[in-house]
């Protein structure tokens, strides 16, 4: 059970009666990303103020400490998705894994008889990166063909793929519509047909329980900015036979066993082969901070939380006849939608007016947008710390932007 009431007092965001506009702050933006808990703020102070040594290179009580703090978060993130810890990778956030995936696997693998499938609903970080390997390597992009309410589904994987298909590139959870995917399904097709199976996570691993062994996916990235933890943080699971062919994306120092001057260069083991230069060693004391804190609530709990406040939220919508919702049964916090008539960058400034931080535009994810016969939407975000009171202002702000801003731009 979550106890909305005092998880908000964890939040200094949420608890210090915080105005925007001369309105109580309603922060519905967390697909964009999450808000901090005091622990984790904590945390990073910690390491800052007790123990800002470097990692992997001192001798010294300090220098143990930081290397103990990393290999425990490493260890953390493990069992918050059952991995292990020799597949969990720290980078700088789900852009930075992905393009470890797809520089250090794709452009090495892959060939002009190959082929990559992705969804039209991908973020620009699920995109873009195999974009740039289909034009290096030959191989061709292809799309899942998304079901009329923009869903990927089984059945629609199976009529893409092919013998032909090396990768399947798809958000566990898509950021604009946030439709969840049944990954081990999807998993398994792909392995049926030889394919890799490359999951950005970056929308759900913050929200339900993941188990990598269970839906058997080849490689996993999410941030940490967007569960609970601080920016420039995030995670490359991969398998760990994957990660041994995987090719480093960035090299540098602490990544080596040896190099000499012929440039024959010994990279260490899978995971510190990944992770050149100084680790952001605040972000990853961070991390562990977040992940004990979700842990603490539950996995489980913050997703049945957020199913009830969307429902709450979608009856409440039901009965408003100026709004065109793209994702009406969608299952998590996202409500993607528009106010007939009005530019979704107007309502966005509208409800800032009225102290409810909201994201509207294309979201990074233009290809959908396209697919949705629309320029833009906006998009309400929930997390575990929202209140029906929240939804409840922002209903009012939807009835409310209408008849507003017909007056005002109409
Ligand atoms: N990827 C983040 C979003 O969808 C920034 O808002």
């Amino acid at each position: 059970m979550i106890n909305v009431a005092k998880i908000r007092e964890d939040f200094p965001m949420l608890n210090q009666n915080k105005q925007m506009q001369n309105h109580p702050l309603v922060y519905l933006d967390s697909a964009a990303t999450s808000l901090k808990p005091q622990t984790v703020i904590n945390a990073e102070i910690d390491y800052y103020q007790n123990y800002s040594v470097n990692a992997h290179r001192g001798d010294y009580d300090l220098a143990h400490q930081v290397d103990t703090m990393i290999n425990e978060t490493r260890e953390a993130v493990a069992d918050f998705i059952n991995g292990t810890p020799e597949e969990i990778v720290f980078t700088s956030g789900t852009t930075a894994s992905i393009n470890l995936v797809a520089f250090g696997y794709g452009m090495k693998f892959l060939t002009s008889e190959d082929e990559i499938l992705l969804t039209q609903a991908e973020h620009a970080s699920n995109v873009l990166p195999w974009f740039k390997v289909a034009e290096i390597t030959g191989a061709k992009i292809n799309y899942i063909p998304l079901d009329e309410s923009g869903k990927l589904t089984a059945e629609n994987l199976r009529k893409a793929i092919s013998k032909k298909t090396k990768i399947v590139a798809v958000a566990h959870v898509t950021n604009v519509l946030g439709y969840v995917v049944d990954i081990k399904e999807i998993a398994s097709i792909c392995h049926e047909f030889g394919a890799l199976i490359v999951v950005d996570g970056a929308q759900s691993v913050p929200h339900m329980p993941i188990d990598v062994r269970d839906t058997d996916i080849d490689f996993l990235s999410f941030s940490g900015h967007k569960m609970l933890g601080p920016t420039g943080i995030g995670v490359l699971y991969g398998k760990y036979s994957l990660l041994q062919i995987t090719d480093p994306f960035m090299t540098g120092g602490g990544q080596t066993a040896k190099f000499d001057m012929c440039g024959d260069v010994n990279f260490l083991a899978p995971p510190i082969k990944f992770e050149a230069g100084t680790p952001h060693m605040a972000g990853i004391a961070g991390l562990k901070a977040a992940i004990d804190y979700l842990n603490a609530i539950g996995m489980d709990n913050i997703y049945a939380y957020e199913k009830e406040l969307r429902i709450y939220a979608m009856e409440k919508l039901a009965k408003l006849d100026n709004l065109t919702i793209y994702n009406p049964d969608a299952d998590g916090g996202i409500i993607s939608f528009n106010v007939n008539g009005v530019f979704a960058q107007d309502v966005a400034s509208y409800f800032n007016s009225r102290g409810i931080c909201v994201r509207s535009g294309q979201h990074c994810a233009q290809i959908l947008i396209e697919y949705l016969n629309t320029v833009s939407t906006v998009r309400a975000s929930l997390y575990f710390y929202n209140t029906k009171e929240d939804v409840d202002a922002f209903v009012e702000a939807c009835q409310e932007a209408g008849n507003f801003l017909d007056a005002y731009f109409g």
